[in-house]
């Protein structure tokens, strides 16, 4: 029995320096000095033991028991202390790290594209309009020489508010040239930049949310040639020195003339390719001589003044400027996409 004793106690010794934490401990704790633990099983078999040997080896495992305890304590202690110091080196702060930079966002590639625009009519005196995206048809449609039979005034084609149609999502920037004429007296030259809404599905070319501008001049003595000088220069502006152009006819309600202004295909330069569709031109705006009717309906006399606009999509042009091939990528708010401008 003492050699069983002292192959405990050495054992026990051994465990217990090996063990690398408090649970661990606990387990040998249990396994060695636990009520059906090995020291217990050992002094089962005092009863084999003569009436003056019992008390000693009642003695020696007393004596062993306490140095495992011992053991153990000690142990505990060493672990807990190198478990706080791990702890505490993991959660260390190095202040003398660089910090770590917050992400700053950038402008929208399709608001580059904006800003760029804004500068060039700003630079030629015009004034910067911001105006209501829900609208009365009375400024998006009648005033605009829009009657009511038209086809872009059905409820397929328009978000509508209102059972009667008279309150609806503008489908185009256009009425801001009614705002304009409505709050200013001529000379007026203004820019109206922003969102409009038609019921269209979405596709790589279609979405029912896009943007226009909007330019309008109103004064004495405006003509069709003031129109297609500054188109041209703004073309110019934004496609480089020499970009062919065309004025094609079109039929718009508020203009009279009205045209379409097409640039040469800058990729193939008039050939037809796909970026053009085969056509050797791009379609950039439509534009045209505010009617007289829309003038006098502002309280603006069309034999005393009279007036050019244009309406222009903002997403076909930075798709064109930046080579972007789906207009969806332009609304999704990817930053893997939008990172790339
Ligand atoms: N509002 C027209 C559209 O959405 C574009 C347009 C054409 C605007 C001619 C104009 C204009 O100001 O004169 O298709």
């Amino acid at each position: 029995m003492r050699e069983l004793m002292q192959a405990l106690r050495e054992a026990a010794g051994k465990a217990i320096l090996e063990a690398e934490d408090v649970d661990k401990l606990e387990e040998l704790r249990i396994k060695y000095l636990g009520k059906k633990g090995e020291m217990t099983a050992i002094l089962r078999q005092m009863g084999k033991l003569s009436a003056e040997e019992r008390p000693v080896m009642g003695q020696l495992a007393n004596q062993v028991r306490a140095e495992i305890e011992g053991l153990l304590e000690e142990r505990r202690r060493a672990v807990s202390e190198a478990m706080l110091e791990k702890k505490l080196e993991r959660e260390a702060l190095d202040v003398t790290l660089p910090g770590e930079k917050p992400h700053l966002g950038h402008k929208h590639p399709m608001y580059n594209v904006l800003d760029q625009i804004k500068d060039i009519f700003i630079g030629m005196g015009f004034e910067i309009l911001d105006g209501p995206e829900v609208e009365l048809a009375a400024y998006n449609f009648d005033k605009l020489n829009i009657d009511e039979g038209h086809p872009s005034r059905d409820w397929t084609d328009t978000f509508y508010f209102t059972e009667d149609s008279q309150i609806l999502l503008r489908t185009q920037t256009s009425p801001m040239q009614i705002h304009a004429m409505e709050t200013r007296q001529p000379p007026i030259r203004v820019l109206a930049p922003g969102r409009v809404y038609r019921k269209d599905e979405v596709d790589a070319t279609h979405s029912p949310m896009f943007h226009q501008i909007e330019g309008l001049v109103v004064d004495k003595g405006v003509t069709m040639a003031d129109l297609k000088a500054t188109l041209n220069l703004v073309v110019e502006k934004i496609y480089g020195k020499g970009t062919v152009t065309r004025f094609r006819p079109h039929h718009f309600p508020f203009t009279e003339p009205s045209c379409e202004l097409d640039i040469q295909c800058h990729k193939c330069g008039g050939k037809g390719c796909p970026t053009c569709k085969g056509e050797g031109w791009i379609e950039i705006l439509g534009a045209g001589m505010v009617h007289p009717k829309v003038l006098s309906g502002c309280g603006i006399d069309p034999d005393v003044y009279s007036g050019w606009a244009f309406g222009m999509g903002l997403e076909r042009l930075a798709m064109g400027e930046y080579k972007i091939t789906d207009l969806r990528l332009i609304f999704e708010n990817d930053v893997r996409f939008l990172e790339q401008f």
